[in-house]
Formats: C-alpha cells, sequence, structure tokens
C-alpha cells in the first residue's frame, strides 16, 4: 500500500468514529479555563488582580469535580465531549513527567468511552509550560517543538485504547496573530517573519503527529481546529474595504486550510515574501471549524494600521457578552468555504457567552438551522460541539462571559442547567 492508501484506509476505517451514517453532538473544553494551570505561561501571563491568578490556576475546580462535570454530559445526551491535555501538568519542569497526570486523563477518557461518548482529546489548546518560556524558547525554536511533539507522542501513547479522535492544535491562527504578531498574548512576540516561523512549526508539528497517531490508533481521525471568522467589507461600496476584507478571509480564513493542500505556508511581506514547505498534504482527516461570529474590516491610508477589524450589530440582535455580532448567516459562509478542502468538516467550536438563557439558547437555535441546512445542501459535516459545557476562565477576559450550557457561580462553583442545554440535546436526540 502507498502512503496515500494507507492514509485513505484510516479515514475509512471500519471502526471510524466519523462515518457518514454517525453524527457527533459534543460540548468543547480546554484543560487551562476549567481546570486552571499554575505551571502554564497563561498563568503567569499579566495578572489583573490576585482573584485572576487564582481562577489561572484552578479555573472552575474541574479537577475537584471531573466525575460530576463528566456526568453532565450523560445528562444532557451528548455522544461526545471534546477537551484538552494541560501540557504544563504532565511537563510541569524540564525533564520531569508527571505519570499521575496522564493516567488522570487517560482514565477520563476510557470512562468516557465506557459510557458512550467519544472523546475528542485536544493535544495543544493555546497553553504551553511556564519553565520554556523562562528558557526563552516558544513556537519559533526547534528546541520547543520538540519538547511538544515528545508530550504529545507520549499523551497519545498512553490514551491510544480509548481515544479516536484527535485534534493536534487549537486555532494556530488565533496563538500565532495573539502571541506572535500583536503581541497581546503569551509568549508576547510581534512581527510578520516571528509569525510565520511560529505557523510553520506548528504545522510541523501537526504533521509529524497526523503519523505519530496513525501508527497508534488504526481507527484514529485526526484534524486541528481553526478558527474561522467571516469578514465583511464595512463599506460596501468601498473598493479598498472590500479588497481589505478579502485579504482578511484569505490570510485569517483560508491559508491554514490550503496549506493542506499545497504543503506550502506563504507569507506575504512584500517584497519578501517567503514560502516555506511543510508535508502537510493528505495528513487531515477532518477540519475543525471554530466559528462564533462576523467582523467588520476597513481600510484607509491616512489610518497609521490601515487595516482595521470591528464587531458591529448589524443584525440588530445585540452584541453578546464578548462583544461579538449574532451572525448565523455567517456560519453558512464559513462552512462553504471550509467544504472546499474536500475532507469532512467538524464543527468543533460555536456558541455565545450571554447570561441572558432567551439569548444564548436563540443563538444555538439559529446556528442549528444553519448546520442542518449545510449539511441538506451536501457539506459533508460529521459533527457539532457547543463551547462550552460549562462557564469557565476566557481568556482576555477572564471570570465574566458565560458561554457555558450549565451555568457556574464563580464563588461556591456550584454548576446549575441552563436552559440552552434543553435545546442541544433536543438536537441530539
Ligand atoms: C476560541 C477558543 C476557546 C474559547 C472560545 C470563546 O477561540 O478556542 O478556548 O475561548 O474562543
Amino acid at each position: 500500500m502507498t502512503e496515500h492508501s494507507t492514509r485513505t484506509a484510516a479515514r475509512r476505517h471500519p471502526e471510524s468514529p466519523l462515518a457518514p451514517d454517525g453524527f457527533l453532538w459534543g460540548a468543547a473544553t480546554s484543560a487551562f479555563q476549567i481546570e486552571g494551570a499554575p505551571d502554564s505561561d497563561w498563568a503567569r501571563w499579566d495578572p489583573r488582580d490576585p482573584a485572576d491568578t487564582e481562577a489561572r490556576a484552578r479555573g472552575v475546580g474541574h479537577r475537584e469535580r471531573t466525575e460530576a462535570d463528566l456526568a453532565l454530559l450523560e445528562e444532557i445526551g451528548l455522544n461526545a465531549y471534546r477537551f484538552s491535555v494541560e501540557w504544563s501538568r504532565v511537563v510541569p519542569a524540564r525533564g520531569a513527567w508527571n505519570e499521575e497526570e496522564v493516567e488522570r486523563y487517560r482514565r477520563m477518557a476510557s470512562r468516557l468511552r465506557a459510557r458512550g461518548i467519544e472523546p475528542v482529546v485536544t493535544l495543544h489548546h493555546f497553553t504551553s509550560p511556564a519553565w520554556l518560556a523562562a528558557e526563552g524558547l516558544d513556537w519559533t525554536h526547534e528546541a520547543f517543538l520538540f519538547e511538544f511533539q515528545r508530550f504529545a507522542g507520549r499523551v497519545i501513547e498512553a490514551l491510544a485504547e480509548s481515544v479516536r479522535v484527535w485534534v493536534t492544535l487549537n486555532e494556530p491562527n488565533v496563538q500565532v496573530g495573539g502571541g506572535f504578531l500583536t503581541g497581546q498574548t503569551p509568549p508576547g512576540r510581534r512581527g510578520l517573519h516571528t509569525a510565520h516561523d511560529a505557523v510553520c512549526n506548528m504545522l510541523r508539528a501537526h504533521a509529524h503527529l497526523y503519523e505519530t497517531i496513525h501508527a497508534a490508533v488504526p481507527a484514529a481521525v485526526v484534524g486541528i481546529a481553526h478558527n474561522m471568522i467571516c469578514f465583511e467589507p464595512d463599506r460596501a461600496h468601498s473598493r479598498l474595504d472590500r479588497w481589505a476584507a478579502r485579504l482578511a478571509d484569505r490570510v485569517y480564513n483560508l491559508d491554514i486550510p490550503r496549506a493542506f493542500e499545497t504543503g506550502i505556508v506563504t507569507l506575504r511581506a512584500l517584497p519578501l515574501n517567503r514560502v516555506t514547505a511543510i508535508p502537510l498534504p493528505g495528513r487531515l482527516d477532518f477540519l475543525g471549524v471554530n466559528y462564533y461570529t462576523r467582523a467588520f474590516v476597513t481600510f484607509s491610508v491616512l489610518d497609521p494600521r490601515r487595516h482595521r477589524y470591528f464587531w458591529d450589530d448589524r443584525t440588530g440582535r445585540g452584541l453578546t457578552q464578548t462583544g461579538w455580532e449574532v451572525y448565523p448567516q455567517g456560519f453558512a459562509e464559513v462552512l462553504r468555504s471550509a467544504s472546499r478542502l474536500g475532507v469532512p468538516l467538524v464543527v468543533t467550536e460555536n456558541g455565545a457567552a450571554e447570561s441572558d438563557a432567551d439569548r444564548k439558547t436563540a443563538y444555538l437555535r439559529d446556528h442549528l438551522r444553519v448546520l442542518e441546512a449545510s449539511r441538506a445542501e451536501g457539506l459533508d459535516i460529521r459533527g457539532y460541539f457547543w463551547w462550552s459545557l460549562l462557564d469557565n476562565y476566557e481568556w482576555l477576559a477572564g471570570l465574566g462571559p458565560r458561554f457555558g450550557l450549565y451555568h457556574v457561580d464563580f464563588d461556591t462553583l456550584a454548576r446549575t442547567p441552563t436552559a440552552t442545554l434543553a435545546e442541544l440535546a433536543r438536537a441530539a436526540r
């Protein structure tokens, strides 16, 4: 068998969890946001106040409530759960390996499998160990890549028995944008070439781990979770705004999926374009789509930043707690655009932060309608995950935005079902 047909066979494995006649209905979380991670780069990042530091160390108490929280999935009747493994807990110091932590994640996965809930494991969801940052290492360094692959390889081996669906990376575009282009998030670096180096190493890690996972898990499917925004020109009549919106779409939404087709990652930094080859073609079993909102783009030569991106309530539905517009039609557009890659899609995140249950439920209902219509149109979509199971720590906003199917009291950490949950349960049935 050629390498390529081996992979196709893996995708069509009789026990593939992404069988065309099945559908994964799930909720998504990330370790840092619900468990906290005191030894991660994010825990040390620009804390606002002591409460913030505490929240980054314990999240919303999921470690102490793991069993009870996983039981919530059964209450809703979901058949899948996306969660991440926290690198800094497993490897808290150079050369250290915390077997108990891995064992905890292994137990979570096998418990889920035993109850008919497909565990979907993310190997990197934004956070990295603080010791790497202290050594001055980040995604642009080969030594960092080496450490990540070593960590991930051992996790794959440990979880191979129960985990078939793997997400290697969460939103490389968001991570690179914040951490390596604007410097707003760890490691706080800025620069086009830095961003290019970081994204290339992330994708190299994916290509490497794709092979590792398939070697360990015959029925595995491997993807990335890719954030997509529906970009539109601020002024529809302006050629410059239209051009800027198209450029944003290409760079933010399309460049990474295309790299899986071409094996080429391009940095458009005129006059010095950089082109990097990475062995990505054939190494993606599904594309995870994370969709939340639409953004407007405007371009002006008078503006020192030239391009501006912003949210605006043009549907008149009111912005969500994170300031995002509610725009279900954009979901249809990004799904259509993602589907051009020709691999099955899984909606690995979709959701809204709302304290008002009716508004949150309406968001879900309208996006589920789009999901149904897109499937009816023939798009090959194999799963839908609501972000998130629980209200949690939102990266730049802290404990505030309420994305959860379960409301969390941030003082007592008590979980209470929201009305949105019933809507998702109906769909899952
Ligand atoms: C996504 C992240 C996820 C969460 C949602 C609101 O970009 O992947 O962790 O913060 O946004």
